[in-house]
């Protein structure tokens, strides 16, 4: 058989195999046990948040400035403290808060192009700091055990995007206590606490909803990825980014028949997604990236190659179960690795991917709805209540170094 051939025999067989789950009527599934539940749990009733009032500077005149901020991939910073402003969860006495929040927009910082500077960040961070902590008692009580921040920058709270330089700083000194929430998820790795919430990036969701074909449109693409596989700007040498995988992504199946990929970004894209079973997710510069909600939300198979990622609300979501992990060094076989899936174990997957619940748990809509990536952060925080004794001080203990960290940082903001 020529390869074309082969191509057309093998859509067939998931072509097949996918009538037949709509025959069944079974295209979705819950996720038994905990993982599910976990998911669909309810986190009003089970914590108080109370949200610092700060002055407008460290975040609606930010906002005022560069609205692009609303939509670019970290707009997380700025929805979940609307979100709160209006949730149940929140409280307005101190007294009674499980968790403190402080509203900075630290990713809004624009350039021309659009990509977030984190250079100010440090300092706008340390300066709400200390105003919180010289205005209300609660931060030197623990100084930020049972405070949480939203940092969804590329390495979070390290606050630099390029990772060497970003390992080098290290998470803020004090953001040491704090519990953090950030897309970056890696493991073993300084700019990832234990205890961090792993949150998806931001992808706008009605932009996403205007573009659902209907369900029962034929998965005929076999793999497909849209985006770069050399940063030439960045990387002029190559090899540097993403570890080199996209690299190897492109070089070994470029010419491969099963694998639409190209770095053209057409105006089908999501529908394109939404046509085929496997949507590559490779790692970039960081190691997430918004091509996994994209994933989700239109029900294709993701493929992450990001060799010890931590994904989004990875205590709640199955994801081994859903996607396929596929190792760095692993790329070059690729195709051998999808094609040797099972269509029952495709299948499986993209019934567990059509479960609404999953979809949710990756979006910020507004408003918010249950179940979504707002309410998932509210149960990773109710998660890990009560907070131990021992976060609270004992009078005139002091933990966090005040003057640690890069010189610059320590200038006023
Ligand atoms: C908290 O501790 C800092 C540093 O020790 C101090 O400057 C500040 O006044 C304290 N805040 C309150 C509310 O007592
Ligand atoms: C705090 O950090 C500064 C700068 O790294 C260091 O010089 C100082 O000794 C530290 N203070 C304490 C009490 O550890």
């Amino acid at each position: 058989m020529n390869s074309w051939m082969w191509v057309f025999a093998l859509l067939s067989v998931y072509a097949f195999a996918w009538r037949i789950s709509a025959d069944h009527n079974v295209r979705t599934e819950r996720i038994s046990g905990s993982a599910g539940d976990v998911l669909e749990d309810n986190p009003i009733g089970r914590l108080k948040v109370y949200v610092y009032e700060l002055p407008s500077k460290y975040n609606k005149k930010i906002l005022q400035k560069d609205p692009r901020c609303l939509t670019h991939m970290f707009a997380a910073e700025i929805f979940v403290h609307r979100f709160l402003l209006s949730s149940p969860v929140r409280t307005l006495n101190p007294e009674e808060a499980d968790w403190f929040y402080t509203p900075i927009y630290a990713t809004c910082d624009l350039t021309p192009t659009g990509l977030p500077l984190p250079f100010k960040s440090p300092r706008m961070v340390r300066s709400a700091i200390q105003l919180i902590s010289s205005n209300w008692p609660h931060w030197n009580r623990t100084e930020g055990a049972d405070h949480f921040f939203v940092v969804p920058h590329d390495f979070g709270a390290c606050f630099h995007y390029q990772e060497e330089k970003a390992i080098e700083r290290g998470i803020l000194p004090l953001l040491q206590r704090a519990t953090l929430v950030q897309t970056f998820g890696q493991r073993n790795h300084v700019c990832l606490n234990e205890g961090s919430i792993t949150i998806p990036p931001y992808a706008p969701p009605q932009k996403m909803q205007t573009h659902l074909i209907p369900q029962e449109t034929p998965r005929s693409i076999f793999v497909y990825f849209r985006g770069l596989f050399y940063d030439v700007n960045n990387d002029p040498e190559g090899g540097y980014y993403a570890r080199g995988a996209r690299a190897a992504v492109w070089e070994n199946f470029k010419n491969n028949p099963l694998f639409d990929i190209s770095t053209d970004h057409p105006t089908t894209y999501y529908e394109d997604m939404q046509r085929a079973i496997f949507c590559l997710c490779p790692l970039g510069w960081a190691p997430w990236s918004p091509r996994l909600v994209e994933a989700v939300v239109f029900g294709c198979i993701p493929v992450i190659i990001a060799d010890d990622i931590v994904l989004p609300f990875a205590d709640a979501i199955p994801w081994e179960e859903i996607g396929v992990y596929v190792a760095e060094e692993d790329v070059p076989n690729l195709d051998t690795i999808l094609t040797s899936i099972p269509p029952e174990v495709i299948l499986r997957k993209q019934r567990l991917l059509a479960n609404p619940s999953m979809k949710r748990a990756m979006m910020f809509p507004q408003p918010a709805q249950p179940g979504d990536a707002f309410h998932q952060i509210l149960n990773g925080l109710a998660r890990k209540l009560p907070h131990k004794k021992s976060v609270y001080l004992k009078p005139g203990e002091k933990v966090l170094n005040w003057t640690a960290g890069p010189v610059g940082d320590l200038k006023p903001w």
